[in-house]
């Protein structure tokens, strides 16, 4: 009996729009992309809705270092999202931003009703102020030398080294990361959700959700620590919606960017007639709400956020789906290695299908971190995709199109071979609905696998030269296209680019998950192009070293510390004349700069290409670093450093000295 139709909204984290999309990321996107599409595949109502964080000190902070608004700023991270996310194949049925109308409605009107049925109240407290700045400083702005262990250069929240939490308070002498000055204490009064009141409802919901038993783990732990009061407000200057009746205070980015889920589906409802807002986040809803995150924001969605639900009158999520972290060849992700992977550099290198079967191969329902080994996703991906999948049609499809003009058989010469096929369907869905992708995965190959054995069995090739088994070959094809179809119709939620390739070479307008289990039969197709070509190791070093080449300043060798007065005097910054500049061959975003330093001439690599046109930097003057020790790059020796501003790409701006200044002066 087919399954009724479900009502099912899905949301993944909402992305801080100040950064570009990285590997990481994608994690989750596609994660979520994949649940969702084969919901929809299935013929469930299915809507995905996602949005830019789009608050915080972070990027108001970022902006203000780039001169321009948090809006312009956000807006155009979250332009990134939208295009690489969609070159992905992500397709949000709607992206929204967390700084919207809809959302600050939203906001506002749960914290009124929390507020009026007593969950807020307020309390003074104490926290470190940077006077320079003239501003409180959340914990990670201020660093200094662990009370226990003594390391210096710690967070203001915790000690990298021997693990200990604490406040900022408590640092050896802390300082501002923001200016380097000693903070001072200041009070200040903030604004509390109860969430201390909470724990028999969380307790309740964690029964009635589906969770996953490392989920419960980390509630059960919560739970035994003791639920602590919430401080949702922030004092100005902070970017963010200021709390109604206040002067001054903002709500803090966590309380509304989960509100931010609501207020995406709010501004779709509000373009699509058939969705209505309340039939999805009313107590008595019968719609399933789905949140798909990373392990590191579990607090905020299985605490503070279904006990914000439940005090303002609304529905809790059915389920929240952590997954865990990404690393890249068994280590995090690094500037340095050239493994901190921006979605738009593996776009330029790959097919996005090949994560996107990647991943699913790897990914589970738990939150164990899971590895992008680079070696072997070349491997897997040739192997699996185009050795085994793509292969069980690029042998059939040509003795169809050339012998039999296109047609399909009139019957399976095999049927028993396609009714496991077919009876495969629900264990792989099995496995799609409860997240277990890459069992699914691995089903599919090994049917992948079987169909393979079938052609080499009935080997079509040798048959072909006798004229009495040419309807047998036409049968055995039928057989082999059929197999890869069901199996391309079960990849559609995983690889939807060449299942739809696969799709209209097969002649057919949709698929329908149970389409799978009933053959294609008699019916023509049309001419077969490769759908998937091999991914040389070539294709991934280039993709790593433009990474590499991103990197400014390798992870290594950054470090917050200061420089004594000595050190500073060590650097020879000096005015230089640019004699000639041309593009690197091979180097994106190189140019090979020649520069008159006064008393030598030198040759120096700058990442500015896209910033600048080689022509227009021909004579000007800018700040060197004179006495860097050469280095060898993989374009030649680098005699120094141009001194430039701005986050990169075609935002570097060159530091010029005024009028009068000449090459060879130094800068004091
Ligand atoms: N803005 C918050 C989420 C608010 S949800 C109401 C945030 N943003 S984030 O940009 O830092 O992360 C977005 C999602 O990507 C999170 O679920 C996070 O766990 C996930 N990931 C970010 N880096 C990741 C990896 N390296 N690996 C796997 N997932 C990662 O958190
Ligand atoms: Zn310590």
């Amino acid at each position: 009996m087919p399954e009724a139709q479900r009502k099912i909204l899905v949301t993944s984290a909402l992305p801080y729009a100040n950064g570009s999309p990285h590997m990481g990321h994608l994690v989750e996107y596609i994660q979520t992309d994949i649940w969702v599409r084969f919901q929809k595949l299935r013929g469930h109502l299915c809507t995905y809705v996602c949005a830019s964080d789009s608050h915080g000190t972070p990027i108001m902070l970022k902006a203000r270092e780039l001169g321009i608004t948090p809006e312009a700023l956000t807006d155009g991270y979250s332009q990134e999202f939208v295009n690489d996310f969609g070159d992905f194949g992500v397709d949000f049925d709607n992206y929204h931003t967390t700084h919207s109308r809809e959302n600050e409605q939203l906001v506002g009107s749960i914290y009124a009703t929390l507020r009026a049925s007593g969950d807020i109240y307020t309390r003074t407290i104490e926290q470190s102020f940077d006077e320079k700045e003239g501003m409180f400083l959340p914990d990670r702005f201020v660093r200094g030398t662990c009370p226990v262990c003594k390391t210096e250069d710690q967070y203001g929240d915790a000690c990298e080294n021997c693990g200990a939490t604490y406040s900022p308070e408590d640092l050896i002498d802390p300082v501002s990361v923001l200016s380097g000055t000693k903070p001072v204490k200041r009070e200040s009064e903030h604004y509390f959700f109860k969430l201390s009141e909470y724990g028999e409802r969380l307790r309740q919901w964690m029964k009635d959700a589906t969770l996953d038993r490392n989920v419960v783990a980390k509630l059960d732990e919560w739970f035994e620590a003791g639920l602590q009061d919430w401080d949702i407000s922030r004092d100005e200057p902070y970017f963010g919606f200021k709390i109604p009746g206040t002067e001054n205070k903002y709500f803090y980015v966590w309380l509304d960017a989960p509100v931010g889920y609501m207020a995406s589906f709010q501004q779709l409802c509000d373009r699509d007639e058939t969705l209505d807002f309340d039939d999805y986040w009313n107590t008595d809803s019968e719609a399933e709400v789905y949140h798909f995150i990373g392990k590191d924001i579990m607090y905020f969605h299985t605490l503070f956020w279904p006990a914000v639900l439940k005090g303002a009158g609304y529905r809790t999520p059915s389920s929240v789906f952590a997954h865990g972290f990404l690393t890249v060849n068994g280590q995090k992700m690094s500037k340095s290695r050239g493994t901190f992977i921006k979605a738009r550099t593996y776009l330029d290198h790959l097919n996005p299908s090949f994560l996107r079967y990647y991943y699913a191969a790897k990914l589970g329902p738990t939150i164990e971190d899971i590895d992008l080994n680079l070696e072997d996703f070349v491997a897997r991906v040739n192997s699996d995709l185009v050795g085994k999948l793509v292969n069980i049609a690029s042998r059939c499809a040509g003795f169809i199109s050339k012998r039999f003009d296109g047609e399909l058989a009139a019957a399976l010469p095999d049927e028993a071979l396609f009714a496991q096929f077919a009876e495969a369907s629900e264990t792989i869905a099995g496995h799609f609905e409860s997240r277990e992708y890459s069992k699914a995965m691995r089903q599919v190959m090994a049917l992948a696998d079987q169909a393979n054995r079938y052609i080499d069995e009935n080997k079509p090739w040798v048959m072909i030269k006798d004229a009495d088994k040419s309807a047998e070959v036409q049968q055995i094809c039928t057989q082999g296209l059929n197999m890869f179809r069901s199996l391309m119709v079960y990849l559609t939620p995983v690889i939807p680019a060449v299942a739809d390739d696969a799709r209209a070479f097969l002649g057919e307008s949709s698929w329908h998950w149970r389409d799978a289990s009933t053959p294609l039969l008699g019916s023509r197709i049309n001419k077969f192009k490769p759908l998937l070509t091999r991914v040389e190791a070539e294709q991934v070093q280039k993709m790593v070293d433009q990474s590499q080449e991103n990197a400014v300043v390798p992870e290594a060798e950054v470090k917050d510390d200061f420089i004594s007065i000595d050190d500073f005097m060590k650097v020879d910054l000096r005015i230089a004349r640019i004699e000639q500049a041309e593009p690197v061959e091979g180097a994106d975003k190189l140019l090979a700069l020649t520069l008159d330093v006064g008393d030598s001439k030198r040759s120096v690599f700058a990442g500015i290409k896209a910033a600048y046109d080689p022509a227009t930097l021909i004579g000007r003057h800018v700040i060197v670093v004179a006495n860097l020790a050469p280095r060898k790059m993989r374009f030649g020796v680098s005699e120094g450093m141009v001194l430039a501003a701005g986050p990169g790409g075609e935002d570097i701006f060159l530091l010029s000295p005024d009028e009068g200044a000449k090459a060879g002066m130094r800068v004091k």
